[in-house]
C-alpha cells in the first residue's frame, strides 16, 4: 500500500489490486492511525474489499460513474456543436503553462472532491510532461483578448485514453462551450485514430449530463470513502 499526498492537502491510500483483507485492514489502521488529516480511498463500487475498508472506519462519501465512449459516435452526436468564433482553442504547447495551471486550479474548485486543489509548479510541469500527456488532445478555450477560459484534456494512458477534465469558467458556463470544447478536442481524438475512451463523472456533476450527450455507456462506479484520522485520539 501507498499513501500519496495529494495537491488538494487530501492523503490518499492505494491499495494493491487483490490485497488480503486482513493486512489490509492492519495496514489502514496504522495509517490512520498515525494522522489527524483525512485519509481517502477509492475503490471499485463491486470491490470485494470493501467491506473491510469500512470496518475501519472509513465510509463511504460520494460515488462516480464510469463511462465508455466510443468516439466516432460522440463526434457524430456534437456535429451541430462548433466553437464560436469569439473563441479560439489552443493547443497545450502553444499556451502559458503559468496560466493553464492557475485556470486549472480555479476549475478544480467546483469539482466534487478536490476542491482545494492547489499545484505546484513543478507537479503540473510534471503532469504536462508526462507520456499520457498529447498536447494535441489537451485543448484550451481562449478569448479575444488572450485570456483562457476553458480546457478540455484526454490523457493517452497505456491501457485506455480517458477523458480527464472538461472545464469553464463560471462567467461563460450553460452557454454551450463546455459541450463545443468537447466536441472539438473528441474531434481531433478521432482525426489522430483514438477510438474509445473512458470517462469518469461524480454521480451529483454536470459532466453525466454532458456523458448522456455524447451517447458515453456506464460500465461502471467508483466510491471514495473518507476516515477522518485518528491521531488526535485520546
Ligand atoms: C461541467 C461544466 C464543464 C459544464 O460547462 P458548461 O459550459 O456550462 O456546459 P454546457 O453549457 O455545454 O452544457 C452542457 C449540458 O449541461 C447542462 N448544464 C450545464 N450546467 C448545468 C447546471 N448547473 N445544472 C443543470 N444542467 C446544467 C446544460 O443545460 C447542457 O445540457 P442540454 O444540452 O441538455 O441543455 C462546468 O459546469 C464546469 O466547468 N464545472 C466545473 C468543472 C467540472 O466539474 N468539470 C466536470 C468534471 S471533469
Amino acid at each position: 500500500m501507498r499513501v500519496r499526498l495529494r495537491p488538494d492537502g487530501r492523503r490518499q491510500a492505494l491499495l494493491d489490486p487483490g490485497g488480503d483483507p486482513t493486512s489490509v485492514a492492519d495496514l489502514l489502521s496504522a495509517v490512520v492511525a498515525d494522522t489527524d488529516r483525512e485519509v481517502i480511498i477509492e475503490l471499485a463500487d463491486d470491490d470485494g474489499l470493501l467491506s473491510t475498508v469500512l470496518t475501519v472506519g472509513f465510509v463511504e462519501r460520494r460515488h462516480e460513474n464510469i463511462y465508455e465512449v466510443e468516439c466516432d459516435v460522440a463526434v457524430s452526436a456534437l456535429v451541430d456543436h462548433q466553437i464560436t468564433p469569439e473563441w479560439t482553442v489552443e493547443a497545450a504547447d502553444r499556451v502559458d503553462l503559468d496560466r493553464l495551471r492557475e485556470l486549472d486550479d480555479e476549475l478544480r474548485q467546483d469539482v466534487p472532491g478536490i476542491s482545494g486543489w492547489r499545484w505546484s509548479r513543478e507537479a503540473f510541469l510534471a503532469e504536462m510532461q508526462s507520456p499520457s500527456c498529447d498536447p494535441r488532445l489537451y485543448r484550451v478555450l481562449v478569448d479575444a483578448s488572450g485570456d483562457y477560459h476553458g480546457i478540455c484534456r484526454i490523457w493517452r494512458n497505456p491501457q485506455q485514453s480517458r477523458i480527464g477534465f472538461v472545464g469553464v469558467s463560471r462567467q461563460h458556463r450553460r452557454g454551450g462551450l463546455a459541450t463545443a470544447l468537447l466536441a472539438d478536442t473528441l474531434r481531433e481524438a478521432r482525426r489522430i485514430g483514438l477510438s474509445t475512451l473512458v470517462l469518469e463523472a461524480d454521480t451529483t456533476n454536470v459532466s453525466n449530463r454532458l456523458a448522456d450527450k455524447i451517447g458515453a455507456r456506464r460500465i461502471g462506479g467508483t466510491v471514495e470513502l473518507v476516515h477522518r484520522g485518528d491521531a488526535t485520539r485520546g
